[in-house]
């Protein structure tokens, strides 16, 4: 049996349930990957906590804390302000499951520098949080490579779906000539309303309610979500590397659109969704082109189907041809299941 230490960064919807996974899939962790998996830090936006042995923390603790709302910092060991950076340097871990909120604003902090210092001393880092990973995501490739250690971060795209599992490692020998996806879940359940006769202050009161849209939405109706997701897409699965930045994206959320375009959308036969795409450009000027915007997917189309908390890629190839994938993400638990995915795949890879 393998030990294998984390500290898990960010409680939250996806942390607090990634930690109650652990604890359900003890058992199958053992019997089928020999890995017993050992929370021995953890941080929230009150503090840290360091386990006092290699046993890790009782995970059910943890989460039933965080569903009360309090912090970590009340667990034995805990320490209220305690920086979760510190946790990289004071304990001794094997992985870093970062998933705190992606704070573009701030350059993607504190995200970005913890898991650098994790990368630099050959710690693994897994997270789900698109912020580091579009800010400073080929840095920190390098840095993983530099020190022996492996960056994960299959979340950060269309939820639990393994789109860049299949884009960057299945689709072997193939060229892909072009990404067309629906990765953002808000802006779909919202058209999906209006489409179903609710105003568009219903459409967003109700997602808001329900936690698909969090405060003002603007991140996920502005298109940004869904840009973030393409960047990190483009990058891993064309090879497009740092030539492509959010900048590069040309963008247009789902903001103003009513109830009649999204009828009129259904009236000629399709659906109204926020589609992502990426390819090559033609323009000798520009190497990629990338785009965000409310798009009719007429029936055929290969994302025309997709229901009110569907998201999908499609990747079409020279050799595979065209590969959809596509998920009912109804709660955050696949998008968590995705960090247990990672470390997996860290254990299982040569
Ligand atoms: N929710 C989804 O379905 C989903 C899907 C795919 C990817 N993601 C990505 O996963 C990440 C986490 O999402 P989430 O929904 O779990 O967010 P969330 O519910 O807001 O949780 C964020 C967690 O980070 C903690 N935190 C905030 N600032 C911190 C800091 N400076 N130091 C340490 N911890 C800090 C928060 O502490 P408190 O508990 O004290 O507030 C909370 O525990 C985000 O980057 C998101 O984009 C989310």
């Amino acid at each position: 049996m393998r030990t294998v230490r984390v500290a898990v960064v960010g409680v939250g919807n996806l942390g607090r349930r990634f930690l109650g996974l652990l604890g359900d899939k003890e058992r199958l962790l053992a019997s089928k990957y020999g890995l017993a998996i050992r929370v021995v830090g953890v941080a929230d936006s009150g503090g840290t906590a360091i386990a006092a042995s290699d046993k890790g923390f009782e995970v059910d603790r943890v989460v039933r804390l965080k569903e009360q709302g309090r912090s970590v910092a009340e667990l034995p060991g805990g320490i209220e302000g305690g920086d979760a950076g510190s946790l990289v340097c004071d304990v001794a871990l094997d992985v870093l499951c970062e998933a705190t909120p992606v704070c573009f604003e701030q350059g993607a902090e504190p995200a970005v520098s913890i898991l650098r210092a994790a990368l630099m001393r050959g710690i693994h880092v897994v997270t789900p949080n698109k912020g580091p990973i579009v800010v400073a995501g080929i840095e920190l490739a390098e840095l993983a490579r530099s020190h022996g250690a492996q960056l994960r971060f299959d979340g950060t795209v269309a939820g639990g779906l393994p789109a860049l599992y299949v884009g960057m490692r299945d689709l072997r020998g193939a060229v892909v000539r072009r990404i067309l996806a629906v990765p953002n879940l808000a802006t779909g359940y919202i058209l999906d309303l209006l489409a179903a006769g609710a105003s568009w202050e219903e459409a967003c009161r109700d997602a808001n309610e329900n936690g698909v849209l969090e405060g003002d939405g603007s991140w996920d109706l502005d298109g940004w979500d869904a840009a973030a997701k393409l960047v990190i897409l483009a990058r891993a699965v064309l090879g497009a590397g740092a030539d492509v930045t959010l900048a590069d994206v040309l963008r247009t959320g789902v903001r103003g659109i009513g109830a009649k375009q999204v009828r009129d959308a259904q009236v000629r036969g399709g659906v109204l969704r926020l589609l992502a795409t990426a390819e090559e450009d033609d323009d000798p000027n520009r190497s990629w082109h990338l785009m965000v915007e409310p798009t009719v997917l007429k029936r055929g189309h290969p994302l025309a189907g997709l229901g009110r908390t569907e998201m999908g890629v499609v990747f079409e190839t020279d050799i595979y041809g065209t590969i959809t994938l596509k998920i009912d993400e109804p709660t955050p638990l696949p998008s968590a299941a995705t960090m247990l995915r990672d470390i997996l795949d860290i254990y299982e890879s040569p």
